[in-house]
């Protein structure tokens, strides 16, 4: 497995690779990483011959007082994990490898999409996120991209930003990763305490009762919404910041659960804000 640090080192690699005919997932992420990054590893590596990822924590995409500087970061463990899941190449840059000093050029998205779910507290936080993504494509030029479904709003984004910037790469969504006992991974699960960490699991479990709901025929999203906000309200520790149901596609609020519907959270519990999420595919009958 190369590592790289230098973007002329990842455009020299993959040139090689695409001189032998040779298909290219790329896998970005901000490293301290886990199964659920693993699980997007090994389906780059099913679905493309070699396969780069990218760990890089991404300044623009955190506003100040957001975690930035203490963000985990162990790229040695990185290495290890990626080793074993069929990493071909790792792009690790310095953040001045990455921006330049005065760069002023981003990628954002005008429409109400990036101000819905996450985008209300983090407002500058997708633009953050769409400007990193379009230059490690510009930088790897990949036929796929992965990324994890527990970021919903993201993904949504990245397709957006794919179709509306006309880049030829496949985006790969790849389902949420979970604990043995229900909680999403996180890089940011680390921040929890023994308490806290046991609190978390609200998450998950209000994310179940939403999924039974809408199996057992709910479909008024102001119903299923307050059904879940007061089984999160029964978590002391917990502190909600939404609950929402949106179009999968477009992230605008929905009041039926009909068609594709992302049923999105983010909750803090302690100062930790962690998300959740499932997918509502109720069909027409
Ligand atoms: O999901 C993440 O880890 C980050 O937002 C991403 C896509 C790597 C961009 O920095």
């Amino acid at each position: 497995m190369e590592i790289a640090e230098k973007i002329s080192q990842v455009r020299e690699t993959v040139k090689k690779w695409k001189k032998e005919g040779l298909t290219v997932g790329l896998v970005p992420t901000m490293g301290y990483l886990h199964e659920g990054h693993a699980s997007l590893v090994e389906c780059a590596d099913r679905m493309c011959d070699r396969v780069v990822v990218s760990v890089f924590v991404n300044p623009t995409q955190f506003a100040p007082g957001e975690d930035l500087e203490t963000y985990p970061r162990d790229f040695e463990r990185d290495c290890a994990l990626l080793e074993n899941c069929g990493c071909d190449l790792v792009f690790h840059p310095e953040v001045s490898e990455m921006y330049e000093e005065d760069a002023a050029t981003y990628v954002e998205i005008l429409s109400d999409m990036p101000k819905q779910l996450c985008g209300k507290t983090r407002p500058i936080h997708f633009r953050g996120v769409c400007t990193v993504v379009a230059k490690l494509f510009n930088i790897v030029e990949p036929d796929k991209a992965f990324f994890g479904q527990k970021d919903a709003q993201q993904l949504a984004i990245i397709r957006r930003m794919v179709r509306d910037m006309s880049y030829g790469i496949e985006i790969i969504g790849c389902p949420i990763v979970r604990e043995k006992d229900g909680l999403a991974k996180s890089s940011r699960n680390t921040y929890l305490n023994e308490e806290e960490r046991r609190a978390a699991l609200i998450l998950s479990q209000t994310v179940f009762l939403g999924e039974k709901l809408v199996r057992e025929g709910e479909r008024d999203a102001d119903r299923l919404l307050s059904a879940m906000k007061a089984k999160l309200e029964t978590e002391p520790l917990a502190r909600i910041d939404y609950v929402s149901a949106v179009d999968a596609v477009t992230m605008a609020p929905v009041a039926q659960i009909k068609g594709s519907v992302l049923v999105a959270m983010a909750v803090y519990i302690g100062k930790t804000r962690l998300i959740d999420n499932f997918i509502a595919e109720v069909q027409p009958l």
